[in-house]
Parts: C-alpha cells; structure tokens; sequence
C-alpha cells in the first residue's frame, strides 16, 4: 500500500514536517497529528471531533455516506434479521460470532449474573417516585463500583470478561428496579429461565399476583432495538466510557458516566424527545407550523429524531426500524396507531422540504424507536434506560479493547485558551 504523506510548512519559520496518513481497513486515511505538537510546538483545533479521530478500535465501521453499519465487519441489516442481542454482545466484546458452545456458556454466564446485591435495590428508596429513570440507573451502576472495586484488577482480562458478564446481566435488572420504584410496585427477581428479553419485560410488566404472559412479539421487537442500539463507534457515550475509563477507574464508574453522556436530548435522549414532540404536533395539520419553528434559529426548537453527526443519508436502523414498526402495532393489534400515521406524514413532509434535504438531514435510529417502545409497553420516560441497556454491550467492548491496548494513555485533550493572561491579584476593597 502507498504511503501517503502530507507536508506541513510554518510559515513564519519556514520549519516543514511530515504528516503520515494511516490506513484504516474500511473508510477514510487519518491523518497523524501526533508530531505536530513536537516538531512545531502547535495543537489541533477541532472543537466537537468533527474530524479528529481519538482511537483506534476494531468493533465498528460506519459509512455515514452510503447509510452502512458493520458490527465486526457484519452488516446490521443481516443481524437484525439473524442473530439476537445477546450474540450480538459476544461479537462485539470477542470479535466473532460464537459457535453453540460458546453462546451456550456465554448465556449461561449472562443469566446467572442477573442478581443485584439486595442493599443495591434499597437504593432506589432515596429517590421521590417521579425521580427520572435515567438519574436512578446512572447513580446505581456507578453504585456496582462500591461493591466490585477492591477485587478487581482491570489489567486481568478474566477479570474484564466477568465485569461484561455483570453489567451486560445487571443492566435490566437494575432499569426493572427504577421502572418498579416509579410506579410504587414491588421489584420483581429475574427469571433465568427467560430469554434476555422476555426477562426484562418480566421484570419490568409482571406483578407478584398475577401471571404474566409475554407476548412473542415485544420480546422479538425489543431484541431487534437491542441489537440496533448495541454500538456505533465513537459516539458521546462511548468516548465518555473511553475517556473514564482512561484513568483507569472502576469499570462501573467509567459505564456510569456513559449512561450520564447517553441521557442528554441530542444523543440517546432523542427517543423519549421525538414521543413528546410528535404528542405536542398533534395532528398533521400541524406539520407545517412546527417545521416552521425548527426552521426558525431563533425558536431552538429541532426536529428531533432527525439528523446524525456521521450519517448524511438514511441511517441504516432507522429504516429497519420503520419497516419493524409496521409488524408490531399490527400483531400487537395497534395498528391505527396515531403517532405512528404523523410520524410517517412528518417524515414525508421534512424529506421533501429544502431546509432538510440542503442540510442531508434523515431520519435517525431514534425517529421510530418510541413507537415501538410504547407499543410493548414502555413508557416515555423509560426509552432512554432500554437505550442505556443496549448500548452497554458497546461501552463494555470499547472499555476492553482500550484497556487491553498496550498502547493506552489517558485521555487528556487540549485547548485553545482564550481567557485573561498573567494579572495581579486585588485586595477586595479595591476592586
Ligand atoms: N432539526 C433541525 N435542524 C437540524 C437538526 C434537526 N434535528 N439537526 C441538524 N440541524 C441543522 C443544524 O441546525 C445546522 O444548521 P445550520 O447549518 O443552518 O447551522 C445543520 O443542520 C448541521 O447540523 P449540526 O448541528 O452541525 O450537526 P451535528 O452533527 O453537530 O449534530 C445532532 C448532530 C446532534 C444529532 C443533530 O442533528 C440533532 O440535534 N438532532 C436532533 C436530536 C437527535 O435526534 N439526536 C439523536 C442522534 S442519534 C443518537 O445519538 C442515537
């Protein structure tokens, strides 16, 4: 392969270096920056990452262009259609798809982790009832550090493997918990007999009195949302668990901080965001007005569900999940579901309208995913925990990579400065 270089030349001192371009597998060079900083005593600007690769890593490859996904090199539209969540994890965290006896085992080692420390579940009771679910699952994973910290020796790649295990198991058992603790009913235990899935909607629908019936479809349907949320390379939460992680923390801090990044309305927040916008719409009548004021830089408002940092064309899990809604509100006999009739009619209208072709702004994986959420039952307020679920697998893998790279550093960016130089302190009676 060529090796293609690029020549920097300062031109107060006319001092020249040569930048190298390294080659990934799949995508863009990317330029090493690295020698700037001692060749020429300058550093990079790029506020936002938007184009500044922080790491390299072998779990993902997007194609923001072309609208293309690959887990490990597999396309998501053949995983979505083949593989489960759980498998899903093990090619993410591993790097191959398991053969029977491993995904055996490693399902085995999954459901027998599900448990969560009976002083964990008192946790919850510090929190009034209406306390976002969000806020509840981001102070208790950070809380599994307190109870995994001294044993674990995060240089132990056996001891990495069983901290997978335990977030990857814990995860729905811990969003069951804060789901139970906001309506007031009693934690229901995980069932190990239950699939991944089927067990999280134990958990979170069945009642101590009553039998609970899961319908084949929400289990199916909420596998399908794992798997498509499962990673997607650098993004905020990610390089959150990355850059905690870098100091070496406890591994269930560094996830902590991830589900803290994955909260906010323009990442993973976006899924309870576009419900409560498509519900203040309204009808689709009222399209126009609201484009008009996401149009409006004024107004801050924005059409959520809309617009990727990477994909500049169809994201490839919206269209899945679109396709998939359809599916679930018929079997689940909701198919003259309102919200869904606007979010088409919205989607139809935006895809036609200058503002959002100009911009190459599509739909996202978070325009469809409330609907399909609320059709199995969860409410609003819960989409971005099952988010925070699925994502785990990829914070896990990109925690173990990082951690196993000899070549791991801290992850510590610089800055432009633009605040006061060197000034004298005043007395406060002077001031
Ligand atoms: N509605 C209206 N305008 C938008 C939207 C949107 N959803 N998204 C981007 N734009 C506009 C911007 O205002 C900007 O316009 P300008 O050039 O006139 O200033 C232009 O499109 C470019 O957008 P940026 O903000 O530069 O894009 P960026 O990559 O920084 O942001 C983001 C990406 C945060 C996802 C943005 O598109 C957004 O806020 N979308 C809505 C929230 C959302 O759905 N987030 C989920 C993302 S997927 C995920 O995290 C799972």
């Amino acid at each position: 392969m060529t090796i293609r270089t690029f020549t920097l030349t300062d031109d107060s001192t006319g001092k020249s270096s040569s930048l190298e371009a390294l080659h990934p597998t799949v995508g863009p060079d990317v330029l090493n920056i690295a020698p700037l900083a001692k060749d020429h005593g300058v550093f990079t600007y790029d506020p936002g990452f938007m184009s500044t690769a922080a790491c390299e890593s072998k779990i993902t490859y997007i194609d923001g262009d072309k609208g293309i996904l690959l887990y490990r090199g597999y396309p998501v539209e053949q995983l979505a259609a083949k593989s489960t969540f759980l498998e899903v994890a093990y090619l993410l965290i591993y790097g191959e798809l398991p053969d029977t006896t491993q995904l055996t085992e490693w399902q085995n080692n999954i459901t027998r982790h599900t448990m969560i420390n009976e002083s964990l579940l008192r946790f919850f009771n510090g929190f009034h009832y209406d306390a976002h679910p969000m806020a509840q699952v981001s102070a208790v994973v950070a809380s599994l550090a307190g109870f995994y910290h001294d044993s674990l020796d995060i240089y132990n790649p056996r001891h990495r493997e069983i901290v997978a295990h335990r977030i990857l198991a814990k995860m729905p058992t811990i969003a069951a918990a804060a789901y139970k603790h906001m309506l007031g009913q009693p934690f229901i235990y995980p069932q190990n007999s239950l699939s991944y899935g089927a067990n999280l909607l134990n958990m979170f629908f069945a009642v101590p009195s009553e039998e609970l019936q899961i319908h084949p479809m929400a289990a199916k349907a909420l596998d399908l949302l794992l798997i498509l949320h499962a990673d997607h390379e650098q993004n905020a939460s990610t390089s959150t668990v990355r850059l905690a992680g870098s100091t070496g923390t406890n591994p269930y801090a560094a996830m902590s901080a991830g589900v803290a990044a994955l909260w906010g309305p323009s990442h993973g927040g976006a899924n309870e965001a576009v419900l409560q916008m498509l519900e203040e719409i309204g009808t689709a009548d009222a399209i126009p007005k609201f484009l008009a004021r996401v149009k409006d830089k004024q107004d801050h408002t924005k059409l959520m569900g809309f617009g990727h940092r990477v994909y500049k064309n169809f994201d490839p899990r919206a269209k899945i999940i679109r396709e998939t809604c359809h599916a679930v509100l018929k079997t689940l006999g909701r198919s003259d579901n309102p919200l869904f009739e606007l979010a088409l009619r919205l989607e139809e209208v935006a895809l036609n309208d200058e503002y959002f072709v100009s911009r190459k702004l599509y739909p996202n994986v978070d325009f469809y995913s409330g609907i399909i959420y609320s059709a199995i039952g969860i409410p609003r307020s819960m989409f971005t925990v099952m988010f925070a679920i699925a994502r785990t697998a990829g914070w896990v893998a990109h925690w173990q990579e990082m951690i196993a790279d000899p070549a791991m550093k801290i992850g510590r960016p610089r800055q432009l400065y633009t605040g006061p130089t060197s000034r004298v302190y005043t007395d406060i009676h002077t001031r």
